[in-house]
């Protein structure tokens, strides 16, 4: 056993020593439900100039907050090792994240680098904030899409929701930012927290409604998640997303469509008028662990196979101590030929008690 709980792979199962660069593994990596490794979303950065209610509320991420020191980050060539071994067993997109991944001092390099790999989709997901100054230099960096954070459209409750005091404005400027440069279809992610923002999603579903563009802006309402340990997560907080779809329905009639891929996290609804589509994320009320693909890297490299987990492999360990590529691919094989997470399956008020890693270190 590592330090963290999680069984090391006996080295006898190891696939044959290869020279560092030659990854063995070429078929796609299964856990104990079937499911594939298809997604890997990779924390850059555990800062972030917002300080979101329900992700890193300023009573526990305060200005004293210990974060990760900079020697303890991946390096974009550990991250980018890593990105081609995973691609190897499987993993066909990749979402940069944090905290704020816009953060990370040269993105745009480390975006380079990952986007030379064949076969992959190249995404990230960003608060907005500095999209404005960056939306190029992303494009022209190889960054193929972003999804944008948006709470409220009414500057008063996206405060409230970012306690940072950013304004609505700066987020759309970044929004047509990002649509200006071609990092589209724009996905929009409005997380609802009931009796905080649930006023908000009318106006919002209206807006992205009224002003439709080409390729789209797609807005997701998301249920509020008991991530982490520190937002003081409640169910009774929880607007189910059948609800969403009963408020906006009553008065932009919507029919469900079909996902766009297997296992698409969002649930696809189209405006009955044509205008448009929207997306609701329903991981509390409806659990879509059965065709979980995801597994996430932290910025220190710690792995995680659950968004829910309480223990990580120590990735970076691994990286650092002159193992081949064929070595490292072999244990991540292993690692995921055990998963059996089922979070959202399982969820109750003990288990929204555990301990679990924050989202802003895990990545959104
Ligand atoms: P695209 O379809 O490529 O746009 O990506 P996506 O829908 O997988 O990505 P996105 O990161 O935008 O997911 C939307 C939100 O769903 C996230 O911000 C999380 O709140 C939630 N979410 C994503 N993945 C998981 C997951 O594995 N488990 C749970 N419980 N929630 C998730
Ligand atoms: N519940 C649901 N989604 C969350 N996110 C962060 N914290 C939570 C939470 N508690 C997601 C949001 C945000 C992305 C960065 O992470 O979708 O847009
Ligand atoms: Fe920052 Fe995103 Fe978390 Fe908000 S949800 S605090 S923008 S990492
Ligand atoms: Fe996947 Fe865990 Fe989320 Fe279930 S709870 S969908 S296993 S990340």
């Amino acid at each position: 056993m590592n330090d963290r709980g999680i069984p090391l792979i006996d080295a006898r199962h190891m696939a044959p020593l290869q020279p560092s660069g030659s990854i063995t593994v070429d078929r796609p990596a299964v856990d104990t439900r079937g499911r594939q490794m298809r997604d890997l979303r990779i924390s850059i950065t555990d800062r972030c100039n917002f300080r979101c209610v329900y992700c890193m509320p300023k009573t526990v991420f305060g200005r004293d907050y210990p974060f990760l020191p900079r020697g303890d980050l991946l390096s974009f060539e550990e991250i980018t090792r890593s990105a081609r071994i995973f691609v190897a067993l499987g993993v066909r997109k990749i979402r940069l994240t944090g905290g704020e991944p816009l953060l990370r001092h040269n993105v745009e390099r480390l975006i380079e680098m990952l986007a030379v790999i064949p076969g992959l989709e190249l995404t990230l997901t960003t608060n907005g904030s500095l999209l404005a100054k960056k939306a190029k230099s992303l494009c022209d960096a190889g960054l193929q899409r972003v999804t944008i954070s948006l709470d409220a459209l009414d500057d008063a409750t996206f405060r409230k929701m970012n306690d940072a005091d950013y304004p609505v404005s700066q987020v759309l400027e970044g929004i047509a930012a990002a649509e200006a440069a071609g990092l589209t279809p724009i996905k929009i992610n409005m997380v609802v927290k009931r009796g905080t923002n649930d006023q908000a999603i009318l106006p919002m579903a209206r807006f992205f409604k009224a002003n439709a563009t080409n390729p789209g802006r797609i807005v997701r309402f998301i249920e509020y998640m008991d991530v982490g340990s520190s937002n003081g997560w409640k169910l009774d907080e929880v607007l189910p997303s059948a609800e969403v779809v009963k408020r906006i329905s009553a008065e932009m009639p919507l029919v469900p469509c079909d996902p766009n891929y297997p296992g698409e996290v969002a649930e696809r609804w189209r405006y009955l008028d044509g205008g448009g589509e929207i997306g609701v994320v329903s991981s509390v009320t409806q659990a879509f662990c059965s065709s979980c693909t995801r597994v996430r890297l932290s910025t220190d490299g710690s792995l995680y196979t659950c968004l829910f987990a309480e223990h990580g492999f120590d990735l970076r360990h691994l990286l650092r101590s002159a193992q081949s590529d064929a070595e490292v691919s072999a244990v991540l094989d292993d690692l995921w030929n055990q998963r059996a997470d089922n979070y959202s399956e399982r969820r109750s008020a003990e288990t929204a008690a555990l301990k679990k890693i924050e989202m802003s270190y895990i990545g959104g």
